[in-house]
């Protein structure tokens, strides 16, 4: 079995999770986080180096404030708790997104942990916070254009490698496969560019009720995709 070497994951139906169990959306955020607390061994013994997660978008301000503030308690305290548990398991830490509307307290939670693992070489485990796709290409080619007011660069030489290199990934292999979980088939503005060529794998599983049976359903699924990247695969 080839395990993908850069799993991404869109956990959703936290708030689905919750209602079936007549609880509030914050307990189903809760037992999201305890998923994902659950899961980086078991990634990581599967064979799988990059593991990248969806846990704000820019979009998400949009939810109702108290639904928001609590959402940022379970981020602010992950945080702080995810120092100890990465080092733990020489794992490394990125966090990309924007700083925008991000409070000053949590940048500095992000600096922290990102500091604080940056010389882990276990699983590179990468969460998406403040999040959105069009925003990253578009911080990109702000970046860009500012080389060409400069007079630093021509506006024809521009490549796709000088737009990958200025992602908020662009330390970051593309994801192979990119899963998301309670049932929708969408991408939500996740990894917009580097999913060019990534195998997408939806369950309707909530992400709370995530387990390792999950995951290996999902890789087992990878294993029969084809990949082509757009050639023709030799005979
Ligand atoms: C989607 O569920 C999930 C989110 C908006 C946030 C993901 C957050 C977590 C897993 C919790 C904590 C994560 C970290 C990194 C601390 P939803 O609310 O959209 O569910 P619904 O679609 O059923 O309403």
């Amino acid at each position: 079995m080839v395990a993908p070497n850069h799993l991404a994951i869109i956990m959703d139906g936290n708030g689905r999770w919750a209602k079936a169990q007549g609880k509030p959306r914050t307990y189903g955020h809760k037992k999201g986080r305890d998923t994902l607390d659950g899961m980086y061994d078991m990634i990581y013994n599967h064979g799988i180096k990059y593991f990248t997660v969806y846990a704000f978008s820019t979009e998400n301000w949009k939810r109702p404030e108290s639904e928001v503030k609590a959402l940022m308690t379970i981020l602010k305290n992950y945080l702080k708790t995810s120092i100890k548990r990465a080092n733990d398991r020489n794992i490394r830490v990125r966090v990309i997104g924007t700083d925008d509307n991000v409070s000053p307290d949590i940048q500095k939670n992000i600096k922290e942990l990102v500091e604080a693992t940056k010389n882990n070489t276990g699983l590179q485990y990468t969460i998406a916070f403040n999040y959105g796709g069009r925003d990253e290409i578009r911080r990109a080619v702000t970046s860009l254009a500012k080389d060409v007011e400069a007079g630093k660069l021509k506006p024809d030489d521009i490549t796709e490698e000088m737009i990958n290199s200025r992602l908020d990934t662009w330390e970051l292999p593309d994801p192979d496969l990119i899963l998301r979980t309670s049932g929708e088939q969408r991408l939500s503005n996740f990894l917009l560019w580097q999913a060019a060529y990534s195998e997408f794998y939806y369950t309707d599983c909530h992400w709370p009720d995530f387990n390792e049976e999950e995951l290996e359903k999902a890789i087992e699924w990878y294993n029969r995709r084809d990949r082509r990247y757009g050639a023709v695969k030799e005979e």
